[in-house]
């Protein structure tokens, strides 16, 4: 393992009417309150509503209508809204994308100049709004962890930043408010959940036993469990599992002592970039096709992936045969859920992936496990096709 320090003052509230404690927590932090949502789903489930209700007597303004894939343009208004305001604190009601954006207006309100210049680490962010969120989608981990990824629709660019400044204060995270999740949504939540997993299970530190069955038992569960959350959305129970497993997948935890690949979420953000499809989709693509990239850099952490998650039967096959094999028990698991399998699921040709391979490339070659360099990215893209 390599040294870490592990931080995360998170206070994660979770279970059944904990949206009940909502009011208690915001009150420390002023009465001024930016409340961020996305296109209306948290209307249609009644939490609106709620959250309404527990903060009575607060000043409230709104930042509606924030989009999957959240946009720059989208954090400079809520930025402006917050000034003009006066916000002392911000609650993010929805998912990855609304809490990411949330983040941003937080970094942003506090920032004299272009928020864009925090986003691409131009320059650092020094303070930040406190906000809390309300968990409605069980995918991005963004509610435990001090990651945020913008989109610039101006120039086609998709970027991840983060900063110990927005850390969300609280996050509340009750199942009963993933039941109205659309299937296909529920199925990227899934593959991004488990490709948080996967990306951080491959790295190049020793020692890392407990980490390796942290990763693999909660991978296992959601094997398990997901297919029968599939076939009966409202199971209150099987959401709960769900909503546990995506936090547990990028608030730190399982990557304590050393530091995951991460070069498929690159090659999404990309693509995302470019065609502005869901995150989960694209993984759900693109990830299989960077292990049957990479598998010859370490077989035997692909076997251990393929025996001790897919149950494959390596009695007398190589690491790279069993590998390959669990490689293909995750693709047909995703199948069985439903996901994408090929960039043409969303009409993407071989025309703009020279434009989608140089824009991963913005720091050079890229990956913690290994190296991709153009040659790589375009050859797991043509895989993708
Ligand atoms: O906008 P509304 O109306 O709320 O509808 C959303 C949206 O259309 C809907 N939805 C969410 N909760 C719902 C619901 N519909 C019905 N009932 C509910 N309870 O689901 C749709 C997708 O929501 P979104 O927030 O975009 O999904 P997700 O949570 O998957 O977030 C994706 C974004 O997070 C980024 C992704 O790149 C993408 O931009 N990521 C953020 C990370 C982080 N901060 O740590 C890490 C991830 O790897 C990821 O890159
Ligand atoms: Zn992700």
């Amino acid at each position: 393992m390599n040294e870490f320090v592990y931080w995360n003052p998170v206070k994660w509230i979770f279970g059944k009417d904990t949206v009940n404690q909502l009011r208690d927590q915001a009150a420390s932090y002023g009465e001024k309150v930016l409340l961020v949502y996305g296109g209306g789903s948290i209307k249609k489930s009644g939490l609106y509503d709620l959250v309404l209700k527990q903060l009575e007597g607060f000043s409230i303004t709104e930042l509606a209508g924030v989009e999957p894939n959240p946009r720059l343009t989208t954090v400079k208004r809520g930025a402006e809204l917050c000034r003009e305001n006066d916000i002392s604190f911000i609650l993010a009601v929805g998912g990855g994308s609304v809490i990411d954006c949330a983040k941003a207006v937080a970094a942003a309100a506090k920032f004299d100049g272009d928020p864009w210049d925090f986003i691409t680490k131009k320059a650092p962010v020094e303070d930040a709004l406190p906000f809390g969120t309300i968990l409605t989608h069980a995918a991005t981990a963004s509610e435990m962890n001090s990651g945020s990824v913008i989109t610039n629709w101006e120039t086609n660019e998709k970027l991840g930043w983060g900063s110990p400044h927005v850390f969300p204060k609280f996050s509340i995270c009750d199942p009963h408010w993933t039941l109205t999740v659309p299937k296909d949504q529920t199925t990227y939540g899934v593959v991004d959940m488990m490709t948080h997993m996967l990306e951080q299970y491959f790295h190049n530190a020793d020692q890392t036993d407990v980490q390796d069955r942290m990763i693999e038992g909660t991978l296992k569960t959601l094997v398990e469990k997901a297919p029968d959350l599939m076939k009966d959305l409202k199971d209150e129970k099987l959401r709960e599992t769900v909503m546990f497993a995506g936090t547990i997948g990028l608030n730190g935890m399982l990557q304590m002592g050393y530091r995951g690949d991460w070069a498929t979420h690159n090659i999404e953000h990309a693509v995302s970039a470019v065609y502005d499809i869901p995150h989960g989709g694209g993984l759900a693509i693109l990830f299989p096709n960077w292990m049957k990239h990479n598998i010859d850099v370490k077989p035997e952490r692909f076997k251990q992936l393929a025996v001790r998650v897919f149950d494959i039967d390596s009695e007398g096959k190589s690491d790279r045969e069993a590998g390959l094999e669990g490689i293909e028990a995750l693709r047909a698991f995703w199948t069985k859920i439903e996901a994408p399998e090929r960039l043409a699921d969303y009409d993407i040709d071989d025309s703009r992936i020279e434009e989608m391979a140089e824009k991963t490339l913005f720091n050079g070659p890229f990956g913690n496990f290994t190296k991709l360099d153009r040659e790589d990215v375009i050859a797991i893209l043509r895989a993708s096709l």
